[in-house]
């Protein structure tokens, strides 16, 4: 994807800092059924920060979470991860650098339905560069942290809400990814759980030194967050 640089009147992103995201701009269909879903998001966030990304439904939440964690081609502007621009890679070479880089929490959970909640895990494997032996152990680790030791085995159809959404982010944290995105982890959960869950988020975020963003409708995780971004029709602002 051709980004324009004329219309750069942001300053330069910090291409040292885990994420710099400048002028980010996706637009979604032409012509007079255009719809601007990011308008120029320019933002950045620190190893060890955990961010929380709050907006009304249809703001452009998930569409920014999506060109940052490259699943989505931006209409324009340009996203550094760990001094690296996604936007320059190849479609192959942005693949593999998600499968090293980003673990992405979907708010659809995206699990494999054939798969059981540890292969779900152990299934990085195969994708990212890191030691099966190293995945295993992490994925066993994480799924007795997220409560569900008993339900490893078990399949997706044969899981709660709740539970799928905690295999989704036992997935994303498995590879132990620099980049954690997550859109609204606490969605299918109770308070409890959804604190317990976030609070898990948090301490692999400053534990490891990571960048974290979550995307969340619920006030009461704000606390767990180092600071917040918000959005609104397209528009970033910072608090
Ligand atoms: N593939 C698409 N094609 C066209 N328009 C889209 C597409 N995906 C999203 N949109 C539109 O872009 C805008 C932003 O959508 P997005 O999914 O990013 O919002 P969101 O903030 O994540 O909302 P929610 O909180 O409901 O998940 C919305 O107006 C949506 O209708
Ligand atoms: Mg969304």
């Amino acid at each position: 994807m051709t980004t324009t640089l004329e219309t750069n009147h942001t300053p330069p992103p910090t291409t040292g800092t885990a994420l710099a995201v400048s002028d980010l701009t996706k637009i979604y269909g032409e012509g007079r059924t255009a719809v601007t879903a990011v308008d120029g998001a320019t933002f950045g966030v620190e190893g060890n920060e955990f961010v929380g990304l709050l907006g009304p439904s249809g703001s452009g939440k998930t569409t920014l979470l999506s060109m940052v964690g490259g699943l989505l081609t931006p209409t324009e502007g340009t996203i550094h991860i760990g001094g690296t621009d996604l936007t320059t890679l190849s479609k192959r070479e942005q693949t593999r650098f998600r499968a090293n880089n980003i673990g992405f929490v979907f708010q659809s959970f995206n699990l494999v339905p054939f798969l059981t909640a540890r292969e779900n895990l152990t299934v990085m494997a195969s994708i990212s560069d890191a030691p099966r032996k190293q995945i295993e152990a992490r994925a066993d680790q994480l799924l007795e942290e997220l409560g569900l030791g008993e339900r490893r085995n078990n399949l997706p159809e044969q899981l709660s809400g709740g539970e799928r959404q905690r295999v989704a982010i036992g997935r994303a944290l498995v590879t132990d990814p620099a980049l954690i995105l997550v859109d609204e982890p606490t969605a299918s959960l109770d308070t409890e759980l959804g604190t317990a869950v976030v609070k898990l988020l948090a301490r692999e975020v400053k534990k490891r030194g990571k960048a974290g963003i979550m995307v969340t409708h619920d006030l009461r995780m704000v606390e767990f967050t180092d600071r917040t971004l918000r959005i609104v029709d397209g528009a970033l602002s910072q608090e």
